[in-house]
């Protein structure tokens, strides 16, 4: 049995005293790809940013390889070896491509920047052709992927995504997820949030955690939610009484 990358237990977090996550309990072990599934609302961007500690706890506790994130506040995370893609405002519209690139890095010297910024240009060719163009010119698809390439520029052992895919044409869907893969072939643990999309995106996931009102069930296999009917209609919309047409 591998080690837990990530322990959350009895988690319980919420609004200014608005509870949203009623004692949450999460596992990734290395080298998984974990979802998290849920209808709108359910608290599964609650969940990530309580999980990153931009949001208190109110019970239960967060464990990273081992360490209580108790004691490592937010910005210290990345450092820490975690990295996280919010599902809003993960990117700086204002700043070109390169500097949200830089800007992840800061506090690294200019000689190391710009060598880790040329490295993840080889991995993201189509942001190396809009270095200087600012990240509000570009499309949905391109936002994501620079999102998710400034997440990854830190070298993180575990990435959290929060709906990565959600509001993308189905052909960029398949370019995201071929981008995650090959974030989990190089070795980087996943916990990846999946609102949209469920029947393309989960197949590639090796648990789920299906959320519901601020509960998480026992994981299970994605063949076990995508064939379950009470869950796909609950979640996804599919109804299989009407499947005949
Ligand atoms: N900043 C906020 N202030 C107050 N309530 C919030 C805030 N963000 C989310 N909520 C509430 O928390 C619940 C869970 O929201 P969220 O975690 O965003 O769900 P999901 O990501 O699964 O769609 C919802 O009832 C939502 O209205
Ligand atoms: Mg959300």
């Amino acid at each position: 049995m591998s080690e837990a990358v990530l322990r959350v237990e009895a988690l319980e977090a919420g609004y200014g005293g608005f509870p949203v996550l009623h004692g949450v309990d999460l596992e990734v072990t290395a080298g998984e790809i974990v979802a998290v599934v849920g209808p709108n609302g359910a608290g599964k961007s609650t969940l990530l940013k309580t999980i990153f500690r931009l949001l208190p706890t109110a019970g239960g506790t967060v464990s990273f390889e081992g360490a209580d994130l108790r004691r490592h506040p937010a910005h210290s995370l990345a450092e820490l070896g975690m990295g996280y893609v919010p599902q809003e405002n993960n990117t700086f519209p204002d700043l070109s491509v390169r500097d949200n690139l830089s800007v992840a890095l800061r506090g690294s010297s200019p000689v190391e920047i710009r060598r880790r910024v040329g490295e993840v240009a080889e991995s993201y060719p189509a942001l190396r052709d809009r270095m200087g163009q600012n990240a509000s010119t570009l499309s949905g698809g391109e936002r994501q992927m620079l999102a998710l390439a400034s997440a990854m520029i830190t070298g993180p052992r575990f990435l959290a995504l929060d709906e990565p895919t959600t509001g993308l044409a189905p052909s960029i869907v398949r370019e995201r997820i071929d981008d995650i893969l090959r974030i989990r072939d190089s070795g980087t643990t996943l916990m990846w949030v999946i609102e949209e999309s469920p029947l393309v995106c989960l197949p590639h996931c090796d648990r789920v955690y299906v959320m519901q009102a601020g509960v998480l069930g026992e994981p299970l296999s994605s063949q076990e939610v995508l064939q379950d009917a009470a869950l796909q209609s609950l979640f996804f919309g599919v109804d299989h009484n009407t499947g005949d047409g």
